[in-house]
């Protein structure tokens, strides 16, 4: 199918865009009241995240409402362990729960063997199909799934936690385990964004969002290695990283087989520029909380950002998923003001 606007795959793959692209990190949720009437109806998140057409629905929103340049598909990162034969349940107001962990060799048994991914996960790929035929080619489809590292964490951790220091316990005291688990996640990532990208999916998004919690070397060693395999793996779309808090990792990061790098807000993003030169693609990175501002400070924020630009290679987003609590009117704020602002270069 044509795409109408292919404006964020042409900026990925630094081909000539006529303005900068614009979405959000999680964009599709619980901002809109939309959103929240949809999810309202049902038992919880994962009778939404599981039921196709209305995943579909709700991923669809951010573009009619907020006019994004992109969809971002409506699902969440935990989603691949449950399928490697741990369940998770989201406990309202208080995050994910896995009432199974693994944090010894011999819970390595608890994970199913010789999985199905495609099968068990066909949700996402049917919700990516309906979704596309909806959007007619409006916008690009973003498929996504969680690094290896991040969701190592929430197999060993069980839940979120500021530190994961019981995933951390276990880079130090049984390495062979980690090397173990990570491999096996990183198995069913490849499979399963395969499987998105063959459904539709037009750029997959890999989210490492506990990469700030390691340090160097062990970021090199439990994270990067594994984020090396995903990125060489896809090759039919343009591929996005983003790893939060890696501040001391762009350069290797930027050194994947990736076509984007994802900044959070405390990144410099004229640093980064330097160090890795035009060879990809920067995405981010206005702080969430910017958007609490009043509509004029929104404007002026984001115009500094823009200014602030070195290159023309660029996404702009974000520097981490917008606050449940902000006020759509800011949103479109910001994304009217990527939209009317004109490239300097
Ligand atoms: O971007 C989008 O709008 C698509 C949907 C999306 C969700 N989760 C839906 C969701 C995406 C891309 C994710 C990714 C995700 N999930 C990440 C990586 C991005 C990041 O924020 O760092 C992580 C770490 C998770 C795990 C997760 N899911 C947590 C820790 C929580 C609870 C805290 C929270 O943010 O609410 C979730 C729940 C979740 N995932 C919600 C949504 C809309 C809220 C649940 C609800 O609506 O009831």
């Amino acid at each position: 199918m044509n795409l109408q606007n292919d404006l964020i795959l042409r900026a990925a793959k630094g081909e000539e865009i006529e303005r900068y692209p614009v979405w959000l990190m999680r964009q599709a949720g619980r901002i809109l009241p939309e959103y929240r009437a949809v999810r309202n109806s049902l038992s919880g998140f994962k009778e939404l995240v599981e039921t196709p057409e209305l995943a579909a629905e709700v991923t669809i929103q951010p573009v009619d409402i907020l006019e994004v340049d992109a969809a971002i598909i409506f699902s969440d990162i935990l989603v691949v362990p449950e399928a490697m034969g741990l369940s998770y349940q989201m406990v309202e107001k208080k995050g994910p729960w896995f009432e199974e962990t693994i944090r010894a060799e011999s819970e390595l048994s608890k994970l199913d063997d010789n999985i199905d991914v495609e099968d068990r996960l066909s949700y996402v790929t049917e919700a990516i199909r309906i979704t596309n035929k909806e959007l007619n080619g409006r916008v690009p489809l973003i498929g996504f799934a969680g690094a290896p590292w991040t969701i190592f964490c929430y197999m060993t951790e069980g839940q979120g936690s500021k530190t994961f220091s019981v995933a951390r316990k276990i880079l130090y005291t049984n390495p062979t385990l980690a090397h173990d688990l990570l491999n096996r996640i990183t198995e069913v990532t490849i499979q399963y964004l395969h499987a998105q990208v063959d459904a539709g999916a037009h750029l997959v998004q890999v989210f490492d969002s506990w990469a700030g919690i390691l340090g160097h070397e062990q970021y090199a060693e439990f994270g990067l290695k594994y984020l090396d395999r995903i990125t060489e793996a896809i090759k039919d779309v343009p591929v996005t990283v983003f790893a939060k808090g890696a501040y001391s990792s762009m350069e290797a990061i930027a050194d994947l087989s990736c076509n984007t790098v994802g900044l959070d807000w405390n990144m410099n993003m004229k640093e980064v520029r330097e160090a890795i030169g035009e060879k990809r693609t920067l995405q981010g990175n206005l702080d969430p909380c910017a958007l609490y501002s009043d509509h004029s400070e929104v404007e002026r924020m984001t115009n500094n950002m823009l200014d602030s630009f070195i290159s023309k290679r660029h996404i702009v987003n974000l520097g981490h998923g917008v606050y449940p609590d902000i006020d759509p009117e800011k949103v479109k704020t910001f994304i009217k003001t990527v939209k009317n602002y004109e490239i300097q270069f």
